[in-house]
């Protein structure tokens, strides 16, 4: 499935989405590394949101495209662990498939957790100007297909001094992330989603998804361009290194 099918409507995403979420956790297990960096992501995040003390008005993140609840517990997690006070955090996870948000939902969240079956920019969209500390694309933003137009509303509706953090693959301008990428799909990660009876065509986009995405300083520039300042960019190790970066910045 490439980019461009996806793009132009040939192909549902939500609906594979809502294909592959029974097998989702399951799939996500066998990717080393992948909730550990989920958690460096929202880390990055935490570290720049506001403190809110007791009597204050609690910390609000999104979490767009939460798919079944990874990125929205690392967010919990990193937050927890930077010791902010549990109460004082509120987070949305918004997701287009429903399956992905079943899943999520059928999951433990403690007060303060909300999970809405919705399209990103559509629910950007519907928010006031300035009106949430923060924000977290975790594997979103290369399935947006107006990629300007989600990072402009990320921008807009971030307050003064809050912060976005942007988690995903990204290979292109590395030669050698790229033919590792072509080597672990074709290799890996298509076989195992047969073997796991999850959906192949889904993981079959994810390639060529990754493959055709934004570089990372291109990432930036969309942030740049958006208003969003004091950029910090990161990668993993191991066979991710160069592979999966998060890149954080903040509102002036
Ligand atoms: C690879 S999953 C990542 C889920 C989660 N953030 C995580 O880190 O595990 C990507 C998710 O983005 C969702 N998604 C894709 N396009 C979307 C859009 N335009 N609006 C909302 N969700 C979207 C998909 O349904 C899917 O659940």
């Amino acid at each position: 499935m490439t980019t461009e099918q996806q793009r132009t409507g040939e192909w549902g995403l939500a609906a594979a989405f809502d294909r592959a979420a029974p097998t989702y956790d399951a799939m996500v297990a066998l990717s080393p590394g992948y909730h550990a960096q989920l958690r460096t992501a929202a880390e990055l995040l935490v570290e720049r949101l506001p403190r809110p003390e007791a009597g204050d008005r609690p910390v609000s993140v999104l979490d767009v495209g939460c798919g079944s609840g990874a990125s929205t517990r690392a967010l919990l997690d990193a937050w927890a662990g930077q010791a902010g006070t549990p109460g004082l955090l509120t987070v949305r996870g918004v997701d287009a498939s429903q399956g992905m948000v079943l899943q999520a939902r059928a999951k433990r969240w403690p007060m303060g957790v909300e999970l809405l079956v919705a399209d990103a920019v559509e629910h950007l969209e519907s928010l006031p100007d300035a009106s949430v500390d923060g924000v977290l694309a975790a594997y979103l933003l290369r399935n947006v297909p107006d990629r300007e137009r989600l990072v402009r509303e990320v921008a807009r509706v971030l307050r003064p001094g809050g912060a976005v953090a942007i988690h995903d693959y990204s290979v292109v301008g590395n030669i050698r992330a790229r033919v590792t990428w072509a080597a672990i799909c074709h290799g890996v990660i298509i076989p195992l989603a047969a073997l796991k009876r999850s959906d192949v065509p889904l993981h079959r986009y994810l390639y060529t998804s990754v493959r055709d995405f934004d570089s990372v300083g291109r990432i930036c520039e969309r942030l740049l361009l958006a208003g969003v300042v004091d950029l910090h960019h990161e990668s993993y190790g191991g066979w991710q290194r160069d592979l999966v970066h998060t890149v954080v910045g903040s509102r002036p």
